[in-house]
């Protein structure tokens, strides 16, 4: 296998609490990818390989203790990586990863309370294999994090489908969430780039392009490439 540092894939994750908004936006950035030529694969966590959605459906509907959540979770992420990631960066891909490790760390950390350790000591060995290619651990080079107080991500649920087990947690739960995201990005300013997800949808994925032209990930005029939704 190639270095995957060499192959010219790019890996970018998308991060939120509940409600951000995250979602809406992740279809037009893989528009402006494709535009400039770019190959995209376009997935999320829990889920992007049959094991792992079927992971995915026990975490969002079956209770269990903290610790099943995050071993689950980092399952799914180990074949989601070894099936689906680790290749499409291989052929030089741009990744669009719909939650990655981040919302590990966020959720079963910040959210159920389980360790930065226990969960740090998961991240390396789910992440980390010779199988894998000449990299220590495989994780998003950018990672777009979109940032909304917590009461304004509650009432954009409300009006959503049936919620599944993290939607329908208490506000405290998803106060904890938000300030283990930011914990998170506190510790990796380069990796992150946050974006005020409480402005219209125009001005946040104007905030997302720019973010990526800033990076020099995209060039030309990305706002108007990518047709931003009024
Ligand atoms: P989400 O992206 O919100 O899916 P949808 O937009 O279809 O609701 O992800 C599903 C939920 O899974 C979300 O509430 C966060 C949770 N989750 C974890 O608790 N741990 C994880 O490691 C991941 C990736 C997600």
């Amino acid at each position: 296998m190639k270095d995957l540092a060499s192959c010219g894939g790019l890996f970018i994750s998308f991060e939120g609490i509940d409600g951000a908004g995250k979602s809406s936006h992740i279809a037009a950035i893989a528009a402006a990818f494709k535009a400039q030529g770019r190959q995209v694969t376009l997935t999320r966590e829990p889920g992007g390989t049959p094991l792992a959605e079927s992971l995915r459906c026990l975490l969002l509907s079956e209770a269990m203790d903290p610790l099943t959540e995050a071993l689950l979770a980092f399952a799914a992420r180990r074949d989601h990586l070894c099936q689906v990631i680790v290749p499409a960066l291989v052929r030089g891909d741009v990744v669009l990863c719909d939650r990655f490790t981040d919302a590990t760390f966020a959720y079963q950390g910040g959210g159920r309370g389980l360790g930065v350790d226990s969960l740090s000591k998961l991240e390396l060995m789910a992440q980390t294999d010779t199988a894998l290619g000449p990299v220590l651990l495989v994780e998003p080079q950018l990672t777009i994090w979109f940032d909304l107080p917590t009461a304004q991500a509650a009432a954009r649920l409300q009006d959503a489908r049936v919620p599944d087990r993290f939607e329908a947690q208490a506000p405290a739960f998803f106060q904890r969430v938000a300030e283990a995201y930011s914990a998170r990005a506190r510790q990796a300013p380069e990796r992150f780039a946050r974006i005020d997800a409480g402005q219209s949808q125009a001005q946040v994925q104007a905030q997302v392009l720019q973010a990526l032209a800033e990076r020099a990930l995209l060039i030309g005029n990305p706002v108007s490439s990518a047709k931003a939704a009024p």
